[in-house]
């Protein structure tokens, strides 16, 4: 992934770290993402569209979707658009270059996974003459293509004097390092700038898609915890359930997707359960102690964010469990860096406010037209868990949407084999004891 993500805060070091982090601070503040809010709900309503589309034109109520490769390209078009005011329509055309540059890396066949095992291992690997190498590489032209374009669009905008009409993250940061005359100024070099569109293209779609997918897969499989989220949105945003108000885009500029606590609840336990990112590495630059151990400078360090998001001492007994409620009373002996998905200090998700209101809304909105069911004839995601950065299922998620015209009959159905499954696993347990004892006798 690295030749993706380009030279930029990424993988920036010391000084030239916190000075780019600095400089593109404004970009992520609170007040930058709620202005993009209206982007993230566009792109939302146009997917839950799409989808009905796709229902109308088999003319049927509900359909097996596989819905992470959807969630990618509508995450895609709004890094494209809230992070620089481009229009890659990945959702009306998944051919779209920029998207395939993406999802090549997606692949988990087997010889995509030694591949990328090869590539963990030495940096040699990128010499050897693969055709995945040479894939990768054209991918990796094609976004720096398309980076080094955005960027000479805002410095000539800058000079025209019509940048300042755009509302998107890069608009705001290069207005703020370029000098009357158009140039990038102090440590915002042109380089910098294309390599930090290269970064937030690459850590800023497929992380957020990979969160939005596990939630709604654990949503489908505990129906009782996505009718309750259902009946929260619906009371904070009727119209959203109304099929003549919810294009109507007056009522923008007037929700705050912060005011529903049990989504907030259900996106940090999603997020804390299954974590998008469930390891990263860092090099130790100078010498430590860690819990009485002493690190010594040049160490590779991996933290296990999915480790830590489940450690008892901190989650208490439950913490395998998946638990919305659980961020209304957690143990006295928790601390807020237990929560380790986006990271903390200064090395932390500079995206994690963008990500949390892109996912807040993807849910509001998909989930006041489809009520979400496992699909019993796929495989469990969670079985296939695999890794490329971010934590994917093999085959992608597929779920059962159903169009929530047919509510109140498909929510009884859902949960009705929600408690019958339950009532499976119980009797299974129930039934587990008895038989040592029986083999006794
Ligand atoms: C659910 C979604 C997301 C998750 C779980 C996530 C997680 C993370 C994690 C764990 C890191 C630290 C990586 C490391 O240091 O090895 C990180 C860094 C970063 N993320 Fe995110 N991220 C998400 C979404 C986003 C979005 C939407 C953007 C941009 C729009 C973004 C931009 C970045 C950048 C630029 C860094 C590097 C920060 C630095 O080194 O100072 N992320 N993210």
């Amino acid at each position: 992934m690295f030749p993706l993500l380009g030279n930029g805060i990424f993988l920036a070091e010391g000084n030239i770290h916190a000075q780019q982090r600095k400089a593109l601070a404004p970009g992520f503040s609170i007040s930058s993402i709620k202005a993009l809010s209206p982007i993230f709900w566009r792109k939302a309503l146009l997917l839950s569209r799409l989808w009905q589309f796709e229902l109308k034109k088999e003319d049927v109520q509900s359909k097996s979707i596989e819905i992470l490769d959807w969630l990618s390209r509508a995450t895609l078009d709004i890094i494209g658009e809230a992070g620089f005011g481009a229009d890659f329509d990945s959702l009306h055309h998944p051919d779209t270059p920029i998207r395939q540059a993406y999802q090549r890396f997606f692949i988990f066949d087997n010889w995509s996974r030694l591949f990328h095992g090869l590539h963990s291992q030495t940096r040699l690997a990128r010499f050897l003459p693969m055709k995945a190498n040479y894939e990768l590489m054209a991918s990796r032209r094609r976004v720096l293509n398309l980076a080094s374009e955005i960027i000479c669009d805002k410095q000539s905008k800058r000079l025209s004097q019509t940048l300042s009409r755009e509302k998107n993250i890069i608009a705001l940061i290069v207005r703020d390092n370029s000098t009357s005359n158009g140039k990038l100024s102090g440590n915002m070099t042109f380089d910098t700038m294309r390599d930090q569109v290269m970064t937030f293209l690459g850590a800023g779609h497929d992380t957020t898609a990979a969160g939005i997918g596990w939630t709604l897969h654990l949503l489908s499989k505990y129906p009782s915890t996505q009718d309750k989220l259902r009946r929260e949105i619906q009371e904070y945003m009727p119209f959203l359930f109304s099929p003549d108000n919810r294009e109507d885009e007056s009522w923008l500029s007037k929700i705050d997707e912060d005011r529903l606590p049990y989504l907030n609840n259900v996106c940090r336990e999603s997020l804390r359960y299954i974590p998008p990112v469930p390891f990263t590495l860092q090099h130790s630059t100078a010498g430590d102690q860690l819990c009485g151990y002493r690190v010594p400078a040049g160490t590779e360090v991996t933290i296990c964010s999915n480790t830590i998001n489940r450690v008892p001492e901190y989650w208490g007994t439950r913490a395998d469990e998946f638990d919305p409620d659980r961020w209304d009373h957690l143990p006295e002996t928790h601390t807020a860096s237990a929560y380790m998905t986006f990271l903390h200090g200064p090395r932390g998700c500079i995206g994690k406010k963008f990500a949390e209101t892109e996912m807040k809304t993807l849910l509001c909105c998909l989930l006041s037209v489809y009520i979400f069911e496992i699909d019993d004839s796929v495989d469990d995601p969670e079985k296939w868990k695999m890794w490329k950065i971010t934590l994917r299922p093999r085959d992608g998620i597929t779920l059962k949407g159903h169009a929530s015209g047919v509510s109140a009959f498909r929510m009884a159905y859902t949960s009705l084999r929600f408690l019958s499954r339950e009532l499976e696993a119980l009797v299974l347990n129930f039934y587990r004891f008895p038989l040592p004892l029986a083999n006794l006798l």
